[in-house]
């Protein structure tokens, strides 16, 4: 569809015109105050528009807003200084970029540059950004998208994510099967990197969750077998799956890690990749990490802010009980209606699955909720995907809990 002039494509179909958006809650273009349950997809992470980070970038803007390439604003310096001090030891040097995709870019050029070999094994239906490289690392050949504008970059291999459900009793096997499998897959030591989300599907409507012990075993195999571990945290970090960045979730060190959606709360474009000194050393010459709009200073002002309220707040913990409480009355309430297959996540990523034996009635729900009050984000044609911010408070995100259930009843 194009409407007024912008392009929209069938998953990011026109809904409304955001009029307004405050806190947990925006506005459509009738006038209608919805509460939000998608966080613009784990973006607004510290509620939309949020004022600390407003005042961050407006000071920011009367100071400098650009340094070229080849200089470094301080607060550029000082961005780089604290995002890595909030991160383990070895992940200390940063790949400035623009967004999610860019800086998974930058991983996948530093792991073939670094390691020499060319593979890099990625998890089927996942979604990693939209470049040529990223889409090959999730999107099947199959795909309408991939035979229109493919070919993708070779090299990449795809294996099942081990997906579990809600409270698996075959979680260990799951894990025992990936492990096997996965070892397979790298003995040959020819695979440069794995790339993978913290334990679950953040950037793809299905929000799978992996069997715990997931990263261990990854961080495991991959040392093993002298391949790198790259870990978008584009939606799992800043907050989102109850710790500040998911590699807490099991205490591993990966050797890249990306972020960039909560880094500055959506105010402004931002990604980046963070290695390790002795990875960026041995590979800056040969990977040419070039980003003309990558950390502006605008940006890195808001960064900073960002991080800066997240460790302030410990906004994680936060995320962790609310997360713990959207899932168990999500459960309570909807575990035994007949249009649910599964209700599972982590922290406030929760994905809450349809069966599929009927024509999906996605966007008709999705409408209902609107409705009734309840922004959701369209994540696939049998899935919510619901990413509130962190910061909403009990008795909207009660409201909004409610709304949902209302209109899966309605539906069922
Ligand atoms: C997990 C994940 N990685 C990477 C990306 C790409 O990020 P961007 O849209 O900033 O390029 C996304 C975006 O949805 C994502 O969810």
């Amino acid at each position: 569809m194009i409407k007024n002039r912008i392009i929209y494509n069938s998953f990011s179909d026109y809904q409304f015109k955001l009029t307004k958006a405050q806190e947990s809650f925006i506005w459509d273009n009738g006038g209608n105050k919805l509460i939000d349950f998608t966080s613009g997809w784990n973006v607004t992470n510290l509620g939309w528009n949020n004022p600390e980070i407003a005042e961050a970038i407006n000071i920011q803007a009367k100071k400098n807003v650009y340094a070229p390439m080849w200089t470094a604003d301080p607060i550029q310096e000082e961005y780089a200084k604290q995002l890595t001090q909030s991160l383990p030891k070895a992940l200390n040097a940063v790949g400035r970029a623009t967004g999610g995709t860019e800086a998974n870019e930058e991983a996948i050029k530093t792991v073939r540059a670094y390691t020499g070999r060319k593979k890099i094994l990625g998890f089927k239906d996942t979604y990693h950004g939209q470049s040529f490289s990223t889409l090959a690392i999730g999107y099947s050949p199959d795909y309408a998208v991939s035979k229109a504008v493919g070919p993708f970059v070779p090299g990449f291999i795809q294996m099942n994510f081990p997906r579990i459900l809600f409270n698996d009793k075959n979680e260990l096997l799951v894990l025992k099967k990936f492990s096997e499998e996965l070892e397979k897959n790298l003995s040959k030591k020819n695979v440069a990197a794995i790339i993978c989300e913290a334990g679950i599907i953040t950037g793809w409507g299905s929000t799978f969750v992996a069997p715990k012990g997931f990263l261990k075993e990854v961080r495991k195999l991959t040392k093993k077998y002298g391949t790198l571990l790259i870990l978008d945290e584009v939606g799992t970090g800043f907050s989102r799956c109850g710790k500040l960045f998911g590699m807490e979730l099991e205490g591993i060190t990966p050797d890249i890690v990306t972020f960039a959606k909560g880094m500055v709360n959506g105010a402004v474009a931002i990604g980046v990749m963070i290695t390790t000194n002795q990875i960026a050393q041995a590979t800056l010459a040969k990977s040419n990490l070039t980003s003309t709009f990558g950390w502006t200073p605008v940006a890195c002002a808001a960064a900073l802010k960002t991080l800066e309220i997240h460790k302030r707040d410990n906004v994680w913990e936060k995320s962790k009980k609310d997360g713990e409480y959207l899932l168990k009355t999500l459960q309570l309430e909807l575990k035994n209606n007949p249009l649910i297959e599964d209700i599972n996540g982590i922290g406030m990523e929760i994905g809450v699955h349809l069966r599929k034996n009927e024509k999906s009635k996605m966007r008709e729900m999705i409408e209902k909720a609107g409705r009734l009050g309840l922004h959701l984000a369209y994540a696939d044609d049998y899935n919510f995907q619901i990413m509130p911010p962190l910061t909403i408070e009990r008795d909207v995100l009660n409201k909004g809990i409610e709304i949902f259930i209302k209109m899966i009843k309605f539906f069922s």
